[in-house]
């Protein structure tokens, strides 16, 4: 009998991790195995090495990263070992196994300065530790395995984990007046619909539908809004009686710099893998509704 193509998941109990696991039971072609930071510390060489000398994953999906944006300016020796060391030696260690690397990355890297979406060639210019550690991890990857496919996303939420609106549904059970920032513009991303497209890229290059082509790719969902709209939409899809208040950048302090405006150009995801991407409205309703039903 013919074994099933493996796809090593890593960082697998994180939201994006989470997602991915939920769709995996729809992909029967493939064994799928989700290692959470426990299980397998990317940052540790010799595991990840030995991980894959047994597993031998035609695929690597690493959803594993240091994700604490403000922490990461005091913790930068950790956030550059995670985020960049340990991701050039993970996509070297696939390219010595003939495993095929996809990576995440993050809107991030960018200063924010700009007036239209960025694309994938766009001059990266990170302003806080953590963008950086992510775009030395981009580096890094390409240079030690320039076959990766990196994936761009920015402002990523789902029904489980920690993030802007499970945040908010809680800030606004509590409180009646909630004050959010207005001048800092994104593309929310719903990590189901990330998990989806990662999914879906996957599955058309096994069969090979399409090429692997490898690069840099955004993704976000579709709409540019600020952290104020995103919470406003919050308020009516829940029918919450609280105030959201704009303010800005300036009075709502953080150790780490935020871009003032991220939102990324899909063009390149969609023409390449036929990626079809939802309206960040619509699949915010989608997250709400399976939050709700959680309770
Ligand atoms: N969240 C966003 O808004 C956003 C925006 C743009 C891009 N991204 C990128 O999207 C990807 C997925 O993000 P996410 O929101 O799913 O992040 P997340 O929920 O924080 O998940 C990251 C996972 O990686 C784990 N991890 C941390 N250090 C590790 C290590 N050394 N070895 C193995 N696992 C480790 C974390 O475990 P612990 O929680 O126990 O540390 C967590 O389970 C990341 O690459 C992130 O940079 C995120």
């Amino acid at each position: 009998m013919k074994t099933k193509s493996k796809i090593l998941v890593t960082g697998g109990n994180g939201q994006l991790g989470k997602e991915l696991w939920e769709f995996s039971s729809l992909h029967t072609g493939l064994e799928f195995v989700f290692l959470s930071k426990e299980e397998l510390p990317i940052h540790q060489f010799e595991l990840v090495r030995n991980y894959f000398n047994t597993l031998k994953p035609a695929y690597c999906i690493n959803c594993a990263a240091y994700t604490a944006v403000d922490k990461a300016e005091s913790e930068k020796d950790l956030a550059f070992l995670i985020n960049g060391e340990a991701v050039g030696v993970l996509a070297a260690i696939c390219k010595e196994h003939n495993t095929k690397f996809i990576h995440i990355s993050t809107d991030y890297v960018f200063n924010g300065e700009a007036v239209y979406p960025y694309t994938e060639s766009s001059l990266t210019d990170p302003i806080n530790v953590y963008g950086s550690s992510k775009l030395e991890g981009e580096d890094q990857a390409m240079e030690l395995n320039p076959d990766s496919i990196i994936i761009r996303t920015s402002w990523l939420y789902s029904a489980l984990g920690k993030n802007f609106v499970r945040t908010m549904i809680q800030l606004m059970n509590e409180k009646d007046q909630i004050k959010v920032v207005n001048d800092q513009l994104g593309s929310p991303t719903n990590a189901a619909d990330l998990a989806e497209t990662i999914f879906n890229i996957i599955g058309l290059c096994h069969l090979q539908i399409y090429d692997w082509s490898p690069g840099i790719y955004n993704f976000s969902n579709e709409g540019a809004i600020s952290w104020y709209d995103f919470a406003k939409a919050i308020k009516e899809i829940t029918n919450s009686p609280s105030v959201i208040k704009p303010i800005s950048t300036k009075e709502y302090s953080t150790p780490a710099k935020r871009p003032g405006y991220s939102v990324l150009d899909k063009t390149k995801i969609q023409e390449t893998f036929g990626v079809k991407l939802r309206d960040w409205k619509k699949s915010l309703a989608i997250c709400i509704e399976k939050i709700e039903n959680n309770r």
